[in-house]
């Protein structure tokens, strides 16, 4: 698995649903991931382990996934000076993981040492940035001193991001077009705030269908409650699957 890491990511808007569904295992702790994943069936390849989960249980359930066979999305959101950053994705470098995230606002210089860091490991993750937090409105951003829209930060932080050689990111269903637009095909767009018509938004705003948002161009769809918390996780996830199949065909 480890040898085809970044190619999974480089063709992953070509593969079919199962390949582009990762299910985010919001959950406290390694025993409860371990009575979860028997009830998805096999259904699922990918999971994603965040903060939650990871500071919970450590490394080890990151090595524990990847060995039962899933490909990981470990989304620690890295954010700091450049140094500390490469030294962390050196170290997530290790536990076979696929995806890992770091905050774009961390600025060039961090994304750079990020990048080069993950360049020189023999099985790094592929880095998704992640631009604007999907809870933070306009307010909180004039709060921060970021006088743009929501939309225009968003787009600001990519083309950053973008120049400074990241060719992954996190965004939500109402970025995922322009953010197709900005960053082209090859780019890794993955998307949470992905709801089945009708399902409960929870305490997500943007959402969008799994259909819309790999029409507006999401390469991978990020999903949590709506599988994690069904009666039958894994009818739920079949479920998903077959509206994204329909919507791929
Ligand atoms: O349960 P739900 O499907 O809303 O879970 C979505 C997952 O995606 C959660 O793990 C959440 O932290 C994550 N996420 C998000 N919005 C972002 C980045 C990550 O909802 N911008």
């Amino acid at each position: 698995m480890n040898t085809s890491r970044s190619q999974d990511s480089a063709l992953i808007s070509h593969l079919p649903a199962r390949e582009r569904l990762i299910v985010a295992l919001d959950l406290p702790d390694a025993a409860r991931v371990r009575a979860f994943l028997p009830r998805l069936e096999g259904k699922c390849r990918w999971v994603k382990i965040g903060l939650e989960l990871f500071i919970a249980a450590g490394p080890a359930i990151v090595e524990e996934l990847v060995g039962s066979g899933y490909s990981v999305f470990l989304d620690l959101k890295l954010h700091d000076i450049p140094n500390t950053v490469a030294g962390a994705v050196r170290s997530a470098s290790t536990l076979g993981a696929s995806l890992l995230t770091v905050h774009a606002s961390g600025g060039p210089q961090m994304l750079s040492a990020a990048l080069e860091a993950a360049a020189a490991q023999p099985h790094a993750p592929k880095l998704l940035a992640v631009t604007v937090l999907t809870s933070m409105n306009a307010a909180q951003l004039t709060e921060i001193g970021v006088s743009r829209e929501p939309g225009a930060q968003v787009e600001a932080l990519a083309r950053m991001a973008l120049a400074a050689g990241m060719r992954g990111f996190v965004c939500s269903p109402e970025e995922t077009a322009r953010l197709r637009e900005i960053c082209g095909a090859e780019t890794t767009l993955v998307i949470p705030g992905i709801r089945p018509a009708g399902a409960a938004r929870g305490d997500q705003q943007r959402v969008a269908t799994p259909a819309d948002a790999l029409r507006a161009g999401a390469s991978s769809l990020v999903v949590g409650r709506p599988i994690v918390q069904a009666e039958n996780p894994a009818e739920a996830a079949a479920k998903i699957m077959a509206e994204m199949d329909a919507a791929l065909a």
